[in-house]
């Protein structure tokens, strides 16, 4: 046939026929992805999202019009674990309404609570289909395939020993200038109260060379700060290009060398794990951002032991100083949890104290909520549930108080601010600090991906707002 002629095609008649062979002969199928909990879920999601779209899927956000539904799901605590089954519900019913209009819809649930539940989810949720634990996901495809043409539900939760990244397809361009980059999973710590080490399964660290892989295909598509992800990412040893095992700091010292790479952070860390090179990175390396999410957990020796953190409250403190003295600049943030078995009155004011002293700019504070298969779901003296909500809103309080102090010493400083996206009034960009605060500015548009300098003028509940000032 000859090309121009089809290309020529204009009358209506051939429009219309285009359109129709096209919807006969494969209508894009969409699939809805709903993420609960942590990064590293974010960046599965992604990941996921990326892999079925090379299968020819579209995302949606109406759950009414998706032919796959997948729910990327925590397990950390219970609240988390109980909002992906009311979700099921619903979904349940969508996917009822559907058949009804004769359209099939495959229902996946993914993640920590597919792990740690495996089939009892099929027991408790009959609309689902397939489970599929965090290790197995560039298996979906697959999967789908399968529970399709055998009309049975599948259960995948094995630690499968085909590598997941090397199984997934590249990177697809990032429409956004920050990303996420998991570079480390799983964790042997097994703090008592924890279901991460029993849902992701052990530690483990990917190659230098498939992280820098990655990170240079994210830059080329426009990315300009990366988050290092790991549920210890401090802990990351994986193996370089020259055979040697690299640290953390190794690590962002070799992708800090990418052209075009502004930025770099890192999350999740154990405070056991901040070793001297991490702290030398953090005096001597420019990309690397002067703020760090460091848990502290509980400011009560008792209570740290109790949950096998493997440190004292002075230790941490002490950490804390030596890597200010690193980098004066350095901005923290952490993890509490209020109401572990036996904390008394007394050992939550130490939480409090601690969280004074460090001068913490942000953090988030959980009630304890008892695990399954975990040491202290077994441990006596549970805390009352009055007894965790009073503590965790007096916490609560201080935290925001300290929040706002951070952020009323910003006003009046010019920061760099590296434009993401558009404001909400026209004319404004909308970025972050280096400490992670969102701040707003009249900007032009082609500021977005750029690092400026912006003087901070004034602060709100969640973001400060700023006048660009000449480079
Ligand atoms: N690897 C990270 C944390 C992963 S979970 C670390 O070691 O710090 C994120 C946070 O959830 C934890 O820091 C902890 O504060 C909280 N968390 C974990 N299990 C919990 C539980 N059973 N109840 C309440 N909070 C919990
Ligand atoms: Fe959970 Fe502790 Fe491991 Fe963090 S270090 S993931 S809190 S077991
Ligand atoms: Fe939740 Fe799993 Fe992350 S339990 S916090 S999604 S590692």
């Amino acid at each position: 046939m000859d090309d121009r002629l089809t290309t020529d095609a204009t009358s209506d008649q051939d429009v219309a026929v285009a359109a129709h062979a096209g919807a006969g002969a494969s209508r894009a199928r969409k699939v809805y992805v709903r993420t609960f909990g942590c990064q590293m879920n974010v960046y599965d999601s992604e990941r996921m999202t990326e892999a079925l779209s090379a299968q020819g899927y579209a995302g949606t956000d109406a759950l009414e019009d998706a032919d796959l539904v997948i729910l990327n799901t925590c397990h950390i605590r219970e609240k988390a674990a109980d909002k992906v089954y009311s979700d099921l519900g619903r979904i349940r019913q969508v996917k009822d309404a559907r058949a009804e209009a004769g359209s099939d819809t495959v229902v996946a649930v993914v993640g920590c609570v597919a792990q740690a539940e495996g089939s009892e989810i099929l027991r408790r949720a009959p609309a689902v289909d397939l489970v599929v634990g965090p290790q197995s996901y560039h298996r979906l495809p697959e999967l789908i395939a399968r529970t399709r043409a055998e009309n049975r539900p599948l259960v995948e939760t094995e630690f499968s020993e085909e590598e997941k990244f090397a199984q997934l397809p590249a990177r697809a361009p990032s429409r956004s200038v920050t990303a996420f980059l998991t570079v480390q999973e799983g964790c042997d710590k097994f703090c008592t109260f924890c279901v991460v080490p029993y849902t992701r399964g052990m530690e483990y660290s990917r190659a230098v060379a498939d992280v820098e892989r990655e990170a240079r295909s994210l830059v080329a598509s426009g990315v300009r700060e990366l988050t290092l992800l790991g549920q210890n990412v401090n802990g990351y040893h994986g193996v370089g290009p020259d055979g040697r095992t690299y640290s953390l700091a190794d690590l962002i010292r070799h992708l800090a060398q990418i052209d075009g790479l502004e930025r770099l952070r890192y999350t999740t860390s154990h405070p056991r794990d901040m070793s001297d090179d991490l702290i030398a990175a953090h005096a001597g390396e420019k990309k690397l951002m002067p703020y760090l999410h460091l848990p502290f957990q509980s400011g009560a020796d008792r209570i740290l032991a109790a949950m096998n953190r493997k440190h004292t409250a002075r230790e941490y403190v002490d950490l804390v100083s030596r890597i200010r003295a690193a980098q004066p600049d350095l901005t923290l943030s952490t993890d509490i949890i209020v109401g572990f078995p036996g904390e008394t009155d007394e050992e939550f004011e130490e939480t409090l104290a601690v969280f004074a002293e460090v001068g913490f700019a942000a953090a988030y504070s959980f009630k304890y909520s008892p695990r399954p298969g975990t040491p202290a779901e077994k441990l006596g003296d549970q805390i009352a549930e009055d007894v965790k909500s009073e503590r965790l809103a007096r916490l609560q309080r201080q935290i925001e108080r300290q929040q706002k102090e951070f952020a009323a010493r910003c006003v009046g400083r010019t920061l760099p601010v590296l434009f993401e996206k558009q404001g909400r009034r026209p004319g404004q960009l909308i970025g972050r600090s280096p400490y992670l605060q969102s701040v707003h500015a009249e900007a032009p548009a082609n500021m977005l991906g750029r690092l400026v300098p912006v003087e901070i003028s004034s602060f709100g509940p969640n973001s400060l707002a700023g006048v660009i000032r000449p480079e």
